[in-house]
């Protein structure tokens, strides 16, 4: 069973002074939940939503949340975030010198627990934890800032993970999520290449026609790529 195409928005473009006001507001344009970039202004230079702002927003819709730490320290943050309201917390492995020890932490605490890589990182690096997620996030631009272009020469490492997880008979289990420079032209190519959790920041709020048009356009683009 291949798991279905989800068209994620991340937060971080969204007008922070009314985030529960954008919340709903893409919540109403059909998204199917919702990205949270932490940043910690160490692992990466930028720094973003502690747990409470996250909790603030809990209130304004059903849809779940996730948080994808870009942070130095996962292991001391991650119970304040799933505590906040988050159902899945994503670990760089970059920064988890004892991954599996973390990702089980994380599903011991009731939240599923997935991991990301950077752009120069190899998919070898997280095969031995595959076991232990419910989902792999290939960076496609260099984490820290919304806006950026996507890193097409990711595609070749999308197929390569989708092929070990193929291989390793996960295919039911572990999704493949891709992040940064997402948009109506560079939406196909990761999703042929093999991911079908679509994480979308700016591309969302650059559609004239608004945002239930952008998150349906992404996702008909989408569904065309995977055929
Ligand atoms: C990078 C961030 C961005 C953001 C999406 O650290 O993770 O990738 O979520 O940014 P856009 O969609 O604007 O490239």
């Amino acid at each position: 069973m291949t798991l279905p195409i989800q068209i994620v928005p991340s937060v971080l473009p969204c007008d922070f002074a009314r985030l529960g006001a954008e919340i709903e507001a893409l919540d109403a344009a059909g998204v199917d939940y919702f990205q949270w970039d932490v940043m910690d202004g160490q692992f990466v230079p930028n720094l973003t939503f502690g747990p409470d702002i996250i909790a603030a927003a809990r209130k304004h819709t059903k849809k779940p949340f996730e948080a994808h730490l870009m942070v130095l320290t996962p292991d001391v943050l991650a119970a304040r975030y799933v505590e906040a309201g988050c159902s899945r917390l994503i670990v760089h492995v970059e920064a988890c010198p004892h991954l599996h020890r973390t990702l089980g932490n994380i599903s011991s605490m009731g939240a599923n627990a997935a991991v990301a890589l950077n752009p120069h990182t190899p998919v070898d690096e997280v095969e031995h934890a595959l076991d232990l997620v419910d989902m792999v996030l290939v960076m496609t631009v260099n984490p820290g800032f919304g806006g950026q272009s996507y890193i097409a020469s990711m595609e070749p490492k999308i197929a390569e993970l989708r092929s070990l997880i193929e291989r390793r008979g996960l295919s039911d289990r572990v999704n493949i999520e891709v992040d940064g420079g997402i948009g109506p032209t560079t939406i196909a190519g990761a999703v042929a290449a093999g991911a079908n959790v679509l994480i979308a920041g700016s591309a969302l709020f650059r559609y004239g026609e608004g945002l239930e048009f952008a998150v349906s356009d992404l996702r008909a683009k989408a569904l065309a790529a995977r055929g």
